[in-house]
């Protein structure tokens, strides 16, 4: 079966089987990649551009590397030289790009909605990589698979987020796409950083770090986002990691074999120590390699379907 949508916006309203179709794919590709020659021609003759008007490392590489392990043509847009700099507007530049004859975009901006809106500029399949503090769904997908690779469900399992859940695209997309595969969700974080309403989601808050480490299989540890002026919702730097960052004395306090994410770029010593960070609960790492399959994988579902 195809997925139910040419385009992947978000996980707000994907449905289960497209969520599986695509993790189940993921394990395909998974293993290509520890093959000698990490190469399959699925997409070949194929164009994809990566259009990042934000700054990456992690899902611009692996965007790039899942598009040249299935031999695609891809092409890289930077915004710092492109001629966004001479004053083209998005819409222009999004054009002359398709004009070009594209076959697939995936895009990061800052504004929430950006990817919605180039599937109404353009023909091109869409991918978002990241829309502002809307959705990050190839994140929340590369979540789900690594933690169904380490604790072999989602289904029942309890998952809180942790930290600056107000400005994340992690947290909405991880909110859905959990909830979808079954998983007991709560979020955890100051109360400044907590959305209004956020219950309506379907999910647990816990204002109280202890409590989340003690009732759950899977903590995923958020990123505090200075450059989103996230450094104004509560007194200090040192405040928040007093009652907020993950050390291995907490971990151990609460007596608790809790599994550790972290979707990257870490502030260590803030939301988590260096100790958890490269200590033996966390799979961070594994979390990147898995990037590279996901990715693959939902671009090869989507490539595949016109
Ligand atoms: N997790 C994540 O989106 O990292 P980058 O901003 O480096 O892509």
């Amino acid at each position: 079966m195809p997925l139910s949508s040419r385009h992947l916006l978000g996980l707000q309203g994907v449905p289960k089987e497209d969520i599986q179709l695509i993790l189940d794919t993921a394990t395909t590709f998974r293993e290509v990649l520890e093959r000698p020659v990490k190469k399959v021609p699925t997409l070949q003759g194929k164009t994809i551009v990566n259009l990042f008007y934000e700054n990456s490392t992690r899902t611009r590489i692996s965007f790039e590397l899942a598009q040249k392990r299935l031999s695609a043509d891809s092409v890289n847009f930077a915004v710092s030289s492109s001629s966004v700099s001479k004053g083209e507007t998005f819409k222009d530049t999004i054009r002359n790009i398709e004009a070009m004859k594209v076959d697939m975009v995936v895009v990061r901006h800052a504004a929430a909605g950006t990817a919605l809106y180039l599937t109404k500029l353009c023909g091109s399949n869409i991918i978002n990589a990241g829309d502002g503090t809307h959705e990050h769904p190839t994140q929340a997908l590369l979540d789900m698979y690594s933690i169904r690779e380490k604790l072999g469900k989602l289904d029942g399992l309890k998952v809180c987020i942790v930290g600056d859940i107000a400005h994340s695209r992690v947290a909405l997309s991880n909110i859905f796409g959990f909830k979808t595969m079954g998983a007991d969700v709560s979020v955890c974080g100051p109360s400044t950083m907590i959305p209004r309403n956020i219950e309506e989601l379907g999910v647990k808050v816990i204002y109280n770090i202890d409590e989340a480490i003690k009732e759950n299989d899977v903590l995923n540890i958020l990123r505090i986002q200075l450059e989103r002026k996230a450094r104004e919702y509560f007194p200090s730097i040192r405040e928040y990691s007093n009652y907020f960052g993950i050390t291995e004395e907490r971990l151990q306090k609460n007596g608790k074999d809790v599994l550790i994410l972290h979707p990257g770029p870490i502030n260590r010593g803030v939301e988590i120590s260096s100790e958890v960070a490269d200590g033996s609960k966390q799979i961070i790492l594994q979390q990147v390699t898995n990037g590279v399959a996901i990715r693959m994988a939902v671009l090869y579902l989507l490539g595949t379907m016109n």
